[in-house]
């Protein structure tokens, strides 16, 4: 059973990270990051096209109410010494079945240095360790290699894949599923 949340959502520190709550100030870099069509490419169809700044209004109040009814954590992640938003992790928590979905991104221009899989490998040992949740899961487009590589890196296991699962526009997309349990992770 997943335990009672801080009062205050917890900052946590990696390597060369910080992952802390989000603000009003993220805003504008919030939807910098999602104005990359690249982006958009890669998310599900919850993230809207075109971003406007209304979307990340109500993105970062979300996190807010969310929190305080124990149903997702989000964390802005910045570099370890400066406070701009990179990117987000967070989690969709399952109170019933004790398990979490994690969901991430970064902004391209800090992709390919090794920083999700710092970010989420911090916030998968923060389920186990600290909320002790009994499984983690999340899910990718098969294209998106580098995203299954984060898994992999935080300990998650390949469950199996979905054929043709998501529609996005006019093209069907695999979904390759993800996740392990309390008892066979191992902070790698
Ligand atoms: C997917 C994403 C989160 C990866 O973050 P990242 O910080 O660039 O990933 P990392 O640098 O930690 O790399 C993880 C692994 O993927 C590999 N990788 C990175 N980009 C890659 C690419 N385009 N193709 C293949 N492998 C890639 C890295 O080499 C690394 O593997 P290695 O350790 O074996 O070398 C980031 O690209 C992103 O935010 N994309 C847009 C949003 C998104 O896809 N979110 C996930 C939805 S499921």
């Amino acid at each position: 059973m997943i335990k009672e949340l801080p009062k205050e959502q917890v900052t946590l520190v990696t390597q060369r990270l910080k992952l802390r709550p989000l603000h009003m100030k993220d805003v504008e870099s919030i939807v910098d990051i999602h104005s990359d069509k690249d982006m958009a490419l890669l998310m599900s169809d919850s993230i809207p096209v075109p971003y406007k700044t209304e979307d990340a209004v109500k993105f970062v109040e979300n996190s807010y109410i969310n929190y305080r009814e124990k149903e997702n954590i989000e964390f802005c992640i910045t570099l370890k010494d400066e406070n701009e938003l990179i990117g987000v992790v967070g989690i969709d928590i399952n109170q019933k079945d004790d398990h979490v979905t994690l969901g991430y991104w970064l902004g391209k221009a800090w992709w390919g240095k090794g920083y999700m899989s710092e970010a989420v490998s911090e916030v998968v040992a923060y389920c186990f360790e600290e909320l002790e949740i009994h499984r983690v899961a999340s899910h990718h487009f098969h294209p998106n290699i580098a995203s299954g590589k984060v898994m992999q890196k935080a300990g998650l296991k390949c469950e199996g894949r979905r054929k043709e699962h998501y529609k996005k526009g006019d093209i069907f997309f695999d979904i390759i599923d993800y996740g392990v349990v309390k008892s066979e992770w191992k902070k790698l």
